[in-house]
């Protein structure tokens, strides 16, 4: 039977509750918009009463964000319910979710009360908020270490005041994938009113189970999971969105179809902002994300995937939104690895010479344990740039700063006859090479960019690479320049040079020809 699964998304909230992660509005509504590209059906975009700062954040996000529930966290206490009120009652969909512990060692130690003045008070909060809004979670702090007859009772009684939503967190990340799938099944099977709710989970990673015990409470019924991107989170972080989605979606076999909304083309780049926007770099053995996710360093496995890729594939680059799996080349690279590397980078050499080349490219990885393109380009005997200048830059102008658009002129000579074209972009680079393709009359698809110093002191020449993907064939462009613009619109004019040079001159001659 196909079911929906909910993904609920607390980056924000349990995420920002990483160490050492502070997010300021302005980061914090980029990530909440990415998320909604993303598909996330519940952003929990803070815990308003925790600070000033929280407040405004939720309600930034509550007024600015559509496209998926907005939830405040708040403990079962009136002022915290009043507060997450304000801050969302203008979002579209609004959420509150207010949560209080229900096992026996907080009960004891921390909130000194009796079981039944934590079930009276879970009762009257959830009544409580429901005044407010007709979307009310109720999570059931430390369930996994709650005794099940009082977590049965609980769950019960708030789904009679009003819960839509019964979260069963393991806050402790203490239970085992196994267990945990039962504790779901139990509440599926003994709690009256449950098929009226979405069962949601929410799982620490202190036993590094947290994915795990979240798959095991889908296949037991769980119809929400509470996840961050990256994992981020409280202590060793909370269960990782991209890994349970492609775990949903790459072993629907044992899963069962299960629907979701996430579009997981969308997932690499909302890794990257949250990483990039957090200052949490990414190991880079992390599933499904990290930079080695997608790379084959051993010859055995690259003969394998170059062959065909689900031999050491069991998902593709793509669907995560990335453009392609990295081949390291090191010592274990065989023969095969090596030639398709060249030829990405556009050379096209003799049997001959890349045995003469793979010999010298062999020894080379002995002593160092990644060969670079750099590495390679020597090794290959010469530049990459043997090719005819179709197109040359004569000068450009840009127009740029942090508030205005950025506009760039450039003109050329296509074989020696003066072209100029302008465009506006995103960025004074990215104007540049929108201006260039203009001028030339076709698109490119720009799949990476790098700039780095090739020597040293304030007026270091920069080295800019483009590598371009056009009509299936990537294309690697070079310039060099003690300004870092020229050195760009230099590349992206080198990979032009490089698809005209390969498609016949024609080509330069306008879009219908390439
Ligand atoms: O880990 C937890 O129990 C929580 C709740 C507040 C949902 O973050
Ligand atoms: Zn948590």
């Amino acid at each position: 039977m196909s079911a929906r699964i909910k993904i609920f998304d607390t980056t924000l909230r349990d995420g920002e509750q990483t160490p050492g992660v502070s997010l300021n509005i302005q980061e914090k509504l980029e990530i909440a918009r990415q998320l909604v590209k993303l598909g996330v059906d519940v952003i929990e975009a803070g815990f308003a009463i925790a600070s000033p700062g929280d407040f405004m954040a939720v309600k930034t996000i509550a007024e600015n964000v559509k496209g998926a529930s907005i939830a405040s966290l708040s403990r079962a206490v009136e002022k915290d319910i009043d507060r997450a009120w304000e801050a969302l009652c203008h979002a579209e969909s609004p959420r509150i979710h207010t949560f209080i512990a229900t096992s026996d060692i907080h009960i004891k130690y921390k909130l000194k009360m009796s079981e039944e003045q934590v079930l009276e008070r879970a009762v009257a909060m959830v009544k409580y908020a429901k005044k407010y809004c007709g979307d009310v979670e109720f999570s059931a702090e430390d369930a996994s270490r709650t005794r099940t007859e009082f977590l049965y009772k609980v769950l019960e009684e708030v789904i009679k005041a009003g819960a839509t939503v019964v979260n069963i967190p393991d806050t402790v990340g203490y239970a085992s994938p196994e267990e945990f799938g039962l504790v779901i099944k139990g509440i599926k099977e003994n709690v009256s009113g449950i098929d009226k709710t979405d069962i949601s989970v929410h799982c620490h990673n202190d036993l590094g189970l947290a994915v795990a015990n979240s798959l095991a409470a889908v296949r037991n019924g769980a119809t929400q999971v509470e996840c961050t991107i990256n994992g981020l989170g409280e202590r060793a972080g909370n269960a990782s969105m991209e890994e349970l989605i492609m775990g949903l979606q790459t072993r629907k076999d044992y899963y069962g179809e299960m629907a979701h909304n996430i579009k997981t083309k969308q997932i690499y780049r909302t890794s990257k902002l949250v990483s990039n926007l957090t200052g949490v770099a990414l190991p880079p053995n992390k599933a499904i994300v990290g930079a080695n996710a997608f790379a084959h360093e051993s010859g055995i496995h690259q003969h394998g995937v170059l062959a065909e890729k689900s031999t050491y594939e069991i998902m593709t680059p793509e669907s995560i939104g990335l453009s392609q799996n990295r081949m390291i080349l090191g010592k274990l690279s065989g023969r095969h690895a090596f030639e398709e590397r060249l030829k990405e980078m556009g050379y096209n050499l003799t049997a001959e010479e890349i045995t003469r080349a793979f010999e010298k490219f062999k020894e080379l990885a002995d002593k160092k344990k990644t060969v670079t393109d750099r590495d390679i380009e020597a090794l290959a005997g010469e530049k990459v740039s043997e090719v005819d200048e179709v197109y040359k830059l004569d000068s450009f102008q840009i127009n740029s700063g942090n508030k205005v658009i950025a506009t760039a002129t450039v003109s050329m000579f296509k074989n020696g006859e003066p072209v100029m074209e302008a465009a506006t972009g995103d960025g004074p680079v990215n104007a540049a090479f929108k201006a260039v393709e203009r001028t030339v009359g076709f698109e490119m698809e720009l799949q990476d960019y790098s700039l780095k110093g090739v020597t040293e002191g304030t007026d270091a020449l920069g080295e800019a690479t483009v590598r371009v993907m056009k009509d299936n064939k990537i294309y690697v462009g070079r310039g060099v320049s003690t300004d870092v613009i020229e050195a760009s619109v230099k590349a992206y004019i080198n990979a032009i040079n490089r698809v005209v040079n390969d498609h016949g001159k024609g080509a330069a001659d306008g879009r219908e020809t390439i």
